[in-house]
């Protein structure tokens, strides 16, 4: 079936684009999920052209209804997309010209790079909070898991070598904080997102008397008093993606921060470590090895943090060489972000719903964490105590634990004499070093584990996240 001429094509050109160059240009097939915002971004926009008298009410109410029509047909999946008609900006208000003849007045000073802009920053603003909020369920979901297990303690690591003995909550806590960051890297973001860069036009504003704050304000771009918010170079406007770059560049930290917790609990659950059990749902089995349980929703949420990574760089090398302003190089943009919105808001979520769904192994995490070694640095701090400089003390456990291997036996083992062989600063309370427990209630420093500091970290958070439940993660004024 022959459709109607493309309309930014109109006038100048004699003849429709090759269909191949039709097919390359067209976004629709991707950009067709900002329909909500163009809508939106139009009946505003309509509303303000009425408002400064560019239309008459009755052309701007047959727009409104028109537009608010077409956005139930397309959200009961029955709008017509059209490939020819290369985006969603142009497949609605082509649609909508069609049945109300006003809607050929709805671009009347506006551009498609404003309108795209604008589109953009609808879309993110809302995306972003809802990311925000899953990030809020995942950390809502680690600090339960913590509180379940709270009293357990495991080997702390570095060099993936067994360190010192911390709380398994403690170690769960420390991705909340990243989560944390994340929420407010997000929230700094979301200022910049939330402006409005309409009336900007193709490039250089419109020499129409247009209210650009007026539509500012009935589209949220507000700040804290109210005031609109609204871009104040056109040029920057149309042709500025920052505020996607920005968004993917937080993203891509995000999908660094759920990266290390997925390859953590893949590693937990090796026979190796033996730390926690992942629940079956959320394993898969081997085409061939039939006793296999494999972590692969922890593997790919490792996995995908590497398309996130590239997105960001596609986005930064798409916008490199530009001139100003706006350039189709721009609807590139697009997929990127969307995948990276999408990639970080699936892995957040099943994040969420494994850990739920998994079990710690809290006698093999306590035998791991109870080898007295793990407690060489605070025998250190006991010679310390007693006067010695540290970089000896160091050099006198050191001593310790090699005669240790040497005997096979362990630290809290060996008798005051031995110790004394090494250095005579041992004292008989010496031993009292490796009792696990006033070990651990030692570590009183703000940020250490000790029993009390993670109790009252885990409460902290619990309580921080259930009074944030249903309000926004960040302030979006
Ligand atoms: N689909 C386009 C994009 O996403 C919309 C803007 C087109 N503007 C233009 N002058 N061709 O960038």
């Amino acid at each position: 079936m022959k459709t109607k001429m493309p309309i930014a094509r109109s006038g100048r050109f004699t003849g429709e684009p090759r269909a191949e160059v039709a097919q390359f240009t067209e976004s629709v097939s991707y950009d067709w999920r900002l329909w909500r915002q163009d809508i939106a971004g139009s009946i505003a926009h309509a509303k303000m052209l009425e408002k400064v008298g560019l239309l008459q009410h009755d052309e701007c109410d047959s727009i409104v209804n028109g537009l608010e029509e077409i956005a139930r047909e397309i959200g009961a999946g029955n709008f017509p997309w059209k490939p020819e008609l290369e985006d969603v900006h142009m497949n609605i208000e082509a649609e909508l010209t069609r049945r109300v003849p006003a809607g050929a007045k709805l671009h009347t000073g506006r551009s498609r790079n404003d309108q795209v802009a604008l589109d953009m920053r609808l879309w993110l603003r809302e995306e972003m909070l809802a990311l925000g909020e899953e990030t809020q369920s995942l950390q809502a979901a680690l600090v339960d898991l913590g509180t379940r297990y709270a009293g357990v303690l495991m080997p702390g690591y570095t060099h993936l070598q067994r360190a010192q003995p911390v709380y398994f909550a403690h170690h769960l806590l420390a991705y909340v904080e990243m989560f944390a960051r994340d929420q407010e890297r997000l929230g700094d973001a979301f200022k910049r997102v939330n402006i409005c860069p309409l009336g900007s036009g193709a490039l250089a504003g419109s020499t129409l008397p247009l209210d650009r704050e007026w539509a500012a304000k009935l589209l949220g771009f507000v700040d804290a008093k109210g005031r609109a918010r609204v871009s104040r170079n056109s040029m920057d406007a149309v042709s500025d993606r920052d505020f996607v770059i920005e968004f993917s560049g937080i993203a891509a930290l995000l999908a660094v921060h759920l990266s290390r917790l997925a390859e953590d609990l893949a590693l937990w659950a090796t026979t190796e470590f033996n730390y926690i059990k992942i629940d079956e749902a959320f394993t898969t089995g081997s085409s061939l090895m039939p006793h296999k349980k494999n972590p692969d929703v922890a593997e790919l949420a490792r996995g995908k943090a590497g398309r996130v990574i590239g997105n960001l760089m596609a986005l930064l090398v798409l916008l490199k060489g530009l001139p100003m302003t706006y350039n189709r190089d721009l609807q590139e943009d697009k997929e990127r972000l969307f995948d990276t919105m999408d990639t970080v808001r699936a892995t957040s979520r099943i994040m969420a719903s494994m850990l739920r769904h998994s079990t710690l192994n809290a006698p093999v995490c306590g035998a791991a964490a109870a080898d007295p070694v793990l407690l060489a640095t605070d025998l250190a701090d006991y010679l310390v105590r007693k006067g010695m400089p540290f970089r000896q003390a160091h050099h006198v456990v050191g001593a310790v634990v090699a005669l240790t291997e040497k005997l096979g036996k362990p630290l809290n083992q060996l008798s005051l004499a031995e110790y004394k062989s090494i250095d005579e600063t041992f004292g008989a309370d010496v031993l009292d070093v490796f009792h696990l427990e006033q070990a651990m209630a030692q570590r009183q420093l703000t940020g250490a584990p000790s029993p009390r500091g993670v109790r009252q970290q885990l409460a902290g958070w619990e309580k921080r996240l259930k009074d944030r439940k249903g309000k926004p993660v960040f302030s979006v004024s």
